[in-house]
Formats: structure tokens, C-alpha cells, sequence
């Protein structure tokens, strides 16, 4: 079928009953059949980090429960707690087959600038074969096509193959704590032969990839107060100290011109990459110019220049500077001197690297850069560890057999430079955690007109359909191992 503007799809087809069989639809219907209803879901704003979007979450989360109770998990319940809910489901019971526990979000990023999509960020649009949407990719496309691709095995099988417990969160975004402090509260929870988390993007068009790390995250506040209050800047000019400019000076000390980071005992603890790690990057086809002009639409590429990109984006740890507050920002002029400036910052962190002592690296260097007559000030908002996967488990053969059924590929091994900051808790009990996705890079997570392939989409149908299938069959054994490493956020064996 040749798809076109969602709009007209949308108009000239009637909508099928709840009660409709999906055996009985042929696929062109089956495919339109399933963009409205993620069209549906993709509709909902549940963006985590804006209070006034809490009932928008809540109703995600309703969404995933109507749609789970639709699937026959005879145990789907929306876990509250002091934020978000986290749903979790459970499918029917089938003794003497392997359990697979399921992760994904329901959140999603705010949608802003909105001037800048093509088609409003919560109106679910197809165009030349892609769907966009804010939460297309990132997580609710991911999420609705592992749904699917359970459906799909119900659906031919006619009983479920296996038992899958599905944990979907609605604060990954932004940093919320519903689901560790149920995690940590609940541990059997993450009890599962593995746990899949389909979050992710192939390394290419036709190159689909399982991820062997991800980077963590150190958020935090940096605020700045040199005045009581605002002043004249002509009266006061050229002797009060402005809050913007001692903020800046102090970021800018933060890191060097070369791209290093200047926060004493920060690289210490970096575990560098393998040296077998390092050849098999070396190996990965990679469009430098493609990728400064396509993904980064930039003109550079910054950072520690003696370091390959790779490197860069998955190995080493990043100072960021997200926003800044302060001052007059409104249209037209303010002659004024700001007595108070924030800055929203964060760190990614590599394996080795652990985020109560990155926060405290933090904390040090800013006390030591801070002028004695400003009042300086770091608040920690949120972060997680880094982990890194042994991706030697039996479940990563049978994962790369699906995607080899398929796409004719199996998978690459990469890093992420993102961060999912509950991933160690979910392989706590010693699953195996696949880190995969169907996602492109070109999806343009958390930015204006992110997007799903189409394609993407159905094929990942198919690739977890069959993943669910072989796993069923062979997956008991996928466990290799029975306790978790603990402390060093290892994943696998030691
Ligand atoms: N799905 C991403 C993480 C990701 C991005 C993994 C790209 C692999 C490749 C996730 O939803 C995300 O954006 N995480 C946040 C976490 C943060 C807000 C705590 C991130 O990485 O910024
Ligand atoms: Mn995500
Ligand atoms: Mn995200």
C-alpha cells in the first residue's frame, strides 16, 4: 500500500471496531488499522517534565492499560507513586516457558520549538512513508511495536509462546523515581530469563544494532546570586558584578578550549574501551561529512580532537550546557544588571564512572571556581549510572537470529551516547538486558519533527514477533548467569 498524508488516510477510512479480528484484516488494512492506533497514543502529550502534563501521562498510561487488557494479560495494573504511573502487565501464564520482562517509556520530551515542526508535535502525520510525531521513535513507536509483535505471535499461535511481564514508565525523561523506588522496593519484579529494552535506533539503514553500553547522567543547577536585586546598568555599570557574567566566566572555566573538561579526578575512574572494542568501531561504516552536515547540522565536530568520534559520543564523558536563565530576555532592550543567573548542565558518564562521585566532582570544582562575593550555588537534579552489557548471553544469538530472519543482518555491536537510567536496576536479578531498537539515527529524538520509518515499523513487528517466537523455544536457557555484579553496573558475566 502507498502511504500518504495521514489526514486523508484518516478521513476516508472508517475506524474498526475494538472487536475487530486482526487475522481478519489483510495487511494493507492491518497497517492503516495500526497507525491510527498509534496515532492514537502518539496523540497524547505525556510529556513527564511539565506539571501541567500529569493527567496527559496519566492517560498514556490508561492507553497502555486499555491496550494491554486488549492483548489478554490477565494482570495489568497502573502503579502509582509521588509522579508518574508505571503500567505493568503480565501475560498469561505458560509453565515451562521462558519468562521476558519488557521495558519501554511512555513519556516523551517537550515538543518545543514549535515553530519549527512541520506538522504539530502531538498530531501524528505521515509523509513519504514516515510518521512524525514527538514520541515516534522515542519511545511510544518502540513500545506500540513490541505490542504489536506480541499480538502478532497470539494471533498466528492462537496461545501466548511464552510469559512476558511488560514495565513501561512515564519518567524517563525526566528523571523520575516511580519505578526504581518499585524496583527497589519489589526486586522480583526484574526476575525474567532476559529483559528486553527496544529504545534504540539501528546503527544504519539496514543495519540493526545491539548496544554493549549506555552513558549516565549527572544533572544538576548551577545558580549564581551577586546582587540583592536588579540595577540600572548606567548607574551601577562598570562596578556591580553581573550574575550572567560571573555564571559564564565560571562555565567556561568548566572546560578548555580543546574539549577537555576541566573538573579535577573527572577522567579517573573512565574505564577505556577494549582494545578489541576500539578495532571493531575502527570496522563500522561511518560518513564523517554525512554526519556533520545530516545529524549534527553543524559545520564541526568539537571536542578532544586526538579522539575518534566514536570515542567522543560513547566513551568519554561530555559537559553540556542546556539552558540559561537570568537576566532580561523579553522582546526589545532592558538596561538592567542581573543579580541572579542558573545554568541547567549535565554530564554523561562512561563506565567506570559512577554519578554520586561525578556529583560531587562537580560540586568541588564550582566551589573552587566560585568568586568569594557571589553566592554559588550547585543543586544535583537527577542522573543515573552508566552501564555496560556482556552481550555474550544466549538471548543475544537468539535476538540477532530474529533480526537476521528479517532484515538478512544481524546485529552490530555499538554504544549509546544516551542514557536510560533504570536499565541496571532492570538486570539487578541477573536477565540479560537487550539493548536494542528499530529506530534510524536520523530520527530526530527530542528534537522538532522527530519520525518514525514506516518500514522501521513493520519490520520491527515482524523481527520481535520472531524474537518472541525463538525465544519461547530456546530462551529458558538465555540466563546464563544468576546474580546480578552489583556494585560495578557490569552487566553479564565477571
Ligand atoms: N531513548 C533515549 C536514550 C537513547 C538515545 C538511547 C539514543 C540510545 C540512543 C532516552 O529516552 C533518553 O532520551 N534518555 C534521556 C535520559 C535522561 C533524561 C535521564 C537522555 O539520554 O537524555
Ligand atoms: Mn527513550
Ligand atoms: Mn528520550
Amino acid at each position: 500500500m502507498r502511504l500518504c498524508d495521514w489526514s486523508v488516510l484518516s478521513n476516508t477510512l472508517s475506524r474498526p471496531g475494538k472487536e475487530a479480528m486482526e487475522t481478519s484484516l489483510n495487511p494493507a488494512d492491518r497497517k492503516v488499522r495500526f497507525l491510527q492506533e498509534l496515532s492514537e497514543f502518539l496523540s497524547i502529550p505525556s510529556i513527564s517534565a511539565l506539571p501541567a502534563h500529569a493527567a496527559d501521562c496519566r492517560r498514556a498510561a490508561e492507553w497502555l492499560r486499555s491496550h494491554l487488557e486488549g492483548l489478554g494479560c490477565p494482570t495489568v495494573s497502573v502503579i502509582q507513586g509521588p509522579g508518574h504511573p508505571v503500567v505493568w502487565a503480565e501475560g498469561p501464564q505458560v509453565p515451562g516457558r521462558p519468562t521476558l520482562l519488557i521495558y519501554g517509556h511512555y513519556d516523551v520530551q517537550p515538543p518545543d520549538p514549535l515553530d519549527e515542526w512541520i506538522s504539530p508535535p502531538f498530531s501524528p502525520t505521515v509523509r513519504d512513508g514516515k510518521l512524525y510525531a514527538r514520541g515516534a521513535a522515542d519511545d511510544k513507536g518502540q513500545v506500540y511495536c513490541l505490542l504489536k509483535a506480541y499480538q502478532g505471535v497470539l494471533d498466528s499461535q492462537h496461545r501466548p509462546p511464552l510469559n512476558v511481564h511488560f514495565i513501561f514508565e512515564g519518567e524517563e525523561e525526566c528523571g523520575g523515581k516511580v519505578i526504581y523506588e518499585l524496583l527497589k522496593r519489589e526486586p522480583e519484579r526484574t526476575q525474567a530469563d532476559a529483559a528486553l529494552v527496544c529504545d534504540m535506533s539501528y546503527y544504519g539503514p539496514g543495519l540493526p544494532a545491539v548496544y554493549t553500553a549506555l552513558r549516565g547522567l549527572c544533572y544538576a543547577e548551577i545558580s549564581v546570586r551577586t546582587l540583592e536585586r536588579d540595577l540600572h546598568s548606567g548607574t551601577y555599570g562598570g562596578v556591580a558584578p553581573n550574575a550572567i557574567e560571573t555564571l559564564a566566566r565560571l562555565l567556561s572555566a568548566l572546560k578548555a578550549d580543546t574539549g577537555e573538561i576541566r573538573i579535577p579526578g573527572l577522567y579517573e575512574a573512565v574505564v577505556p574501551p577494549t582494545p578489541s572494542e576500539l578495532a571493531s568501531w575502527k570496522k563500522l561504516p561511518f560518513d564523517r561529512e554525512g554526519f556533520i552536515r545530516e545529524e549534527v547540522t553543524g559545520k564541526v565536530l568539537t571536542g578532544l580532537q586526538d579522539r575518534t568520534v566514536f570515542e567522543r559520543v560513547w566513551a568519554l564523558p561530555t559537559f553540556e550546557i542546556h539552558g540559561i536563565r537570568g537576566g532580561f530576555v523579553g522582546e526589545g532592550a532592558k538596561t538592567v544588571i542581573p543579580a541572579q543567573a542558573t545554568a541547567k548542565v549535565s554530564l554523561r558518564l562512561v563506565p567506570g564512572q559512577r554519578v554520586e562521585e561525578v556529583g560531587r566532582q562537580l560540586e568541588q570544582a564550582v566551589a573552587k571556581l566560585a568568586p568569594s562575593w557571589a553566592d554559588v550555588r550547585v543543586t544535583l537534579l537527577h542522573g543515573g549510572d552508566p552501564v555496560q552489557v556482556d552481550v555474550s548471553a544466549p538471548a543475544f544469538e537468539i535476538l540477532d537470529d530474529a533480526f537476521e530472519a528479517v532484515t538478512g543482518r544481524r546485529t552490530v555491536q555499538v554504544r549509546a551516547g544516551g542514557s536510560i537510567p533504570i536499565v541496571p536496576e532492570l538486570g539487578m536479578s541477573g536477565a540479560p538486558v537487550m539493548l536494542t531498537g528499530i529506530g534510524l539515527p536520523d530520527d530526530g529524538l527530542h528534537s522538532p519533527n522527530e519520525k518514525l520509518d514506516l518500514e522501521q515499523l513493520w519490520d520491527g513487528i515482524e523481527i520481535f514477533s520472531r524474537f518472541f517466537e525463538l525465544f519461547a523455544e530456546k530462551g529458558a536457557g538465555a540466563r546464563a548467569y544468576s546474580s546480578s555484579s552489583g556494585d560495578t553496573r557490569r552487566m553479564g558475566p565477571e
